[in-house]
């Protein structure tokens, strides 16, 4: 797995670029990269390895040093390619935020992690002026879209690029060295960071190739944000790692474009979401019936249980595999997936990554062997393990027990070595491959003064895998409107983002707790879906 380490160098940012020239690759394209209006630019690999040099440079000159917490709160666009390894080059520990995150959900995350500098775009400079001065740490912010420094602290990305040198010394980097934060939320409390260590890339590179399949001579498409695991583990370090050619896209979802683009880029892998595929599936079959996807091998997926549908479909019609893959932000990389050469069973989220160790485990901490049900943990110790929960060691600390790290999935495992994912072991909400926390999403609620009380829960939904549904109770007197639950959307999606603003708000006249105060999820859940919910004897009186 280490094969590609050179001198004890691990890292990330010099491998994903001034490696790659090394390797004879400076000229081969590393990234081309589609605008929303699918304007095409390519960066070799020695563009990418001069531009990420300026950008470790930039942060120097402003201060910013090994070790430090730097976030990127940008859509997709190259400056978000460039912003991250640039400041792994550095050491800087780099958080990615999803551009759609509300001021609530970037202050906990920003605050949390003490940053010195953030790189954004214009347009959002008002969602963080807003929580500015509860930002103590904050330095610089970094604006892509601005020609001018707008002040002291609120600079221009190209005048200090422009001023910055393309060469940059990346300095020796062990294994262990901080690398990646991504926030990851939990049923309880603030979303907690997770930080990984440059050695991740031996895992992140061995699952790109081993389970991706993918080769140098690959057009590689990752479809997911840079705000994801996903999209920092396989839609950077994974490919760049082996000088894989990656397209990246700055549109949306958009069935005939997504076709256009596998057509026309030649594109050999993607890697997706069930969400999107099943989107794609749900499109009329004469749209994509005119493409020639010859250039691609497979597709892959993440996030959410894949359907066996979804399976079927894409071998009708497009006479593709698809190839389910299951990991986790702390996880780093792929630890079970089918992959090619291996047998599908559709449903299954396959056999674990070679050298990894799964075990479906009781709550009582014993290993169940025969086939049932149990807590999905992992042999701690992988390449790509994080290394704690940000400020939270204690956790951290909870979540590994005899060895073995505890993931908060459920599954089993079949007699042949296959892993069946059946849920969560907790509340958190999985929105079309979006972990939620339903605690943040309550604690957002009662902000809104007409709000007394307020539950949150998951619900199956067809597309989406589940969807975010709302209870709330209301301060005597207030009458539930159209106008009132406009309000309460609207303030979850600035305070927190769009992906968790509830589906559907529905009014009660109270929600049900039990004696200690803790809101009964179990029962909103069972009342939802008009089931029995089982024991309510805990409930209060
Ligand atoms: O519940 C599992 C689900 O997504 C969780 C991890 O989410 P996150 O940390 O945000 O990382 C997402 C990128 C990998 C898991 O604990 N999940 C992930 N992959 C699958 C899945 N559930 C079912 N099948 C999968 N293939």
């Amino acid at each position: 797995m280490e094969h590609f380490i050179k001198d004890k160098q691990y890292n990330i940012g010099h491998i994903c670029t001034g490696q790659q020239c090394e390797a004879g690759f400076g000229d081969k394209v590393a990234m081309r990269w589609l605008s929303s209006h699918l304007e095409q630019r390519d960066y070799t690999f020695s563009e990418l390895d001069q531009t990420t040099a300026r950008f470790a440079n930039v942060l120097q000159g402003l201060g910013v040093a090994p070790g430090d917490v730097f976030f990127t709160l940008l859509p997709k666009m190259p400056e978000q390619f460039f912003a991250f390894l640039g400041a792994l080059k550095l050491q800087t520990i780099v958080g990615t935020l999803f551009s759609n995150f509300g001021e609530e959900a970037i202050l906990d995350r920003v605050g949390d992690a003490g940053a010195s500098a953030i790189i954004t775009k214009k347009s959002f400079l008002k969602k963080i002026s807003r929580i500015r001065d509860r930002l103590p740490t904050l330095r610089f912010i970094i604006v892509v879209d601005i020609d001018q420094h707008q002040s002291d602290d609120i600079l221009s990305y190209s005048r200090l690029m422009e001023q910055a040198s393309d060469s940059f010394y990346v300095a020796h980097t062990p294994p262990e060295t901080p690398s990646v934060l991504h926030y990851t939320s939990g049923s309880t409390g603030k979303p907690k960071g997770v930080l990984h260590a440059h050695r991740s890339i031996l895992m992140q590179r061995f699952t790109a190739e081993t389970v991706l399949g993918l080769t140098p001579d690959d057009v590689f498409w990752c479809t997911a944000d840079q705000g994801w695991v996903t999209g920092t583990s396989y839609g950077i370090i994974g490919p760049w790692s082996m000088g894989v050619t990656q397209v990246h896209f700055g549109g949306g979802y958009n069935a005939e474009e997504w076709f256009r683009i596998l057509q026309n880029q030649g594109i050999t892998v993607l890697y997706s979401a069930p969400t999107a595929l099943r989107m794609l599936m749900r499109e009329d079959a004469g749209l994509y019936a005119g493409f020639d996807l010859k250039a691609l091998r497979h597709i892959c997926s993440v996030g959410e249980p894949l359907n066996p549908e979804v399976i079927h479909w894409a071998r009708r019609t497009i006479d593709k595999e698809v190839y389910d893959t299951w990991f986790q932000t702390e996880t780093g990389a792929i630890m079970i997936a089918n992959r090619p050469g291996l047998e599908i069973r559709p449903g299954s989220m396959g056999v674990p990554v070679a050298g990894i160790e799964p075990a479906i485990i009781a709550d009582d901490g014993s290993i169940i062997l025969d086939g049932a049900p149990g807590n999905l943990c992992i042999q701690a110790g992988w390449a790509s393990m994080f290394t704690t929960y940000l400020n939270n060691p204690e956790i951290y600390a909870s979540r590994i027990r005899a060895g073995y790290y505890y993931t908060g999935d459920t599954a089993y495992r079949d007699a042949d070595g296959y892993y069946w994912f059946r849920g969560r072991s907790d509340d958190v909400i999985n929105t079309s491959g979006h972990l939620i926390s339903p605690f943040e999403i309550e604690s957002t609620l009662i902000e809104v003064p007409e709000v007394a009380e307020a539950g949150v829960i998951g619900a199956p939904d067809e597309l989406l895998f589940e969807k975010v549904i709302a209870f709330v109770a209301l301060r005597s007197q207030v009458v539930f409107s159209r106008e009132l639950e406009l309000k309460i959307r609207l303030h979850v999606s600035n305070k927190l983002s769009s992906v968790a603003t509830p589906h559907e708000i529905i009014c009660l006249d109270s929600i049900p707790k039990n004696k200690s105060g803790k809101i009964m999820r179990r029962v909103l859940k069972a009342r939802y879906l008009g089931i029995d919910a089982g024991d309510i004897s805990t409930l209060e009186d």
